[in-house]
């Protein structure tokens, strides 16, 4: 064995929604262990912020990013730099996004200010392209190193077909480590774009939840077409269609996997257009 810390655990704490029953979760803190975590069937969580864990948990292990994995090098790469790109050394898939959004404004480092309010986790944030309409992640991207079943590869985002919500890499595939591609600017500058976004926020409730539960369909606000369906307030168990803002599922305490999956089908009957699903849902 390689030394990952094993432990049964409800999966609810680990999601901000504050749902999902137990599973085995491998705590890996470097390559060797994640390796040996990958051996048998998987999935990988990142901040649980776009989770909706079903009650009895998941059967397959769930892997965590930590130690070394969840670290961030900051500094500036003298050799892969120019005057107009900064490459950072690298960033662990298992770093908060907020810290790491604060600190690059505090440096005066611009790119991925856009992304700020997002409660997700570096590599996680990656995986779907998180962002908002100041910005997503890969507008700072540079490099990504990813855990594969057939091993270890280095890419660059010109290697991916990205887009809105979406990096192109397969499920399951792990980003591991990413090196950043920002541009100097200041301090003041920085925390300006991240009050625009930040305000762009206001409507969405403050309750537990996992975000967005439907992507934007070609153009149009999910949220506007399920408001206007008239679902706002509807409460399934203890789960609700946000009265702050449509796209948004909370949990009043207690909900269970199946409420909100109750609301989700609900949603999708009564609005007219085919909406996509931008939570996951485990299994
Ligand atoms: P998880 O929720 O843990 O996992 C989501 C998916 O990513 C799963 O398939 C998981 O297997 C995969 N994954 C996790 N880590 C990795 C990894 N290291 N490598 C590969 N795959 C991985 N999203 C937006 O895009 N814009 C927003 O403005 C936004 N606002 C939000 C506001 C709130 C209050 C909340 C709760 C959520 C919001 N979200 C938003 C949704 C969510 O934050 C994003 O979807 C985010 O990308 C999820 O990242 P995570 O690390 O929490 O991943
Ligand atoms: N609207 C309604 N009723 C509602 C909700 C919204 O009429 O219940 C209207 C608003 O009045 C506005 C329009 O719909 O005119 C758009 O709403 P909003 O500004 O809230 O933006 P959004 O498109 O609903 C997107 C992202 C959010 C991101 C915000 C801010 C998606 C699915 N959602 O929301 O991302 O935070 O912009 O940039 O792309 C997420 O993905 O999880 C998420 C929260």
């Amino acid at each position: 064995r390689t030394g990952a810390r094993v432990e049964r655990l409800p999966l609810a704490r680990f999601t901000t929604l504050g749902v999902g029953g137990e599973a085995e979760v491998w705590f890996v803190s470097d390559h060797a262990q994640l390796t040996e975590a990958m051996e048998q069937p998987y999935r990988i969580l990142g901040g649980g912020s776009n989770l909706v864990i079903a009650d009895g948990g998941v059967l397959e292990r769930v892997i965590r990013l930590s130690g070394p994995l969840a670290e961030r090098d900051l500094d500036i790469d003298p050799e892969l730099s120019t005057d107009d790109e900064l490459i950072t050394g690298w960033v662990g898939g298992g770093v908060p996004l907020p810290g790491l959004i604060r600190a690059l404004q505090k440096l005066g480092l611009s790119n991925l200010e856009g992304t700020v309010g997002i409660p997700a986790q570096v590599g996680g944030a990656v995986w779907m392209n998180a962002g908002t309409r100041y910005g997503e992640m890969f507008d700072g991207l540079h490099t990504l190193e990813i855990a594969t079943p057939e091993g270890l590869k280095v890419v660059t985002p010109g290697d991916l077909r990205w887009g809105y919500r979406d990096s192109g890499i397969p499920r399951n595939h792990i980003v591991t480590r990413v090196r950043l591609k920002l541009r100097r600017s200041t301090p003041e500058a920085v925390l300006e774009k991240m009050t625009l976004a930040d305000t762009a926020r206001k409507g969405q409730p403050k309750m537990k939840t996992p975000g967005c539960a439907f992507k934007n369909p070609g153009g149009m606000g999910a949220g506007r077409l399920i408001d206007e369906a008239g679902l706002k307030g509807t409460r399934v168990g203890n789960a609700l269609i946000a009265p702050e803002h449509a796209n948004f599922i909370v949990n009043l305490g207690g909900a269970t996997a199946g409420d909100v999956h109750a609301l989700l089908n609900l949603i999708r009957q009564r609005v007219g257009v085919p909406l996509e699903l931008e939570y996951e849902l485990w299994p």
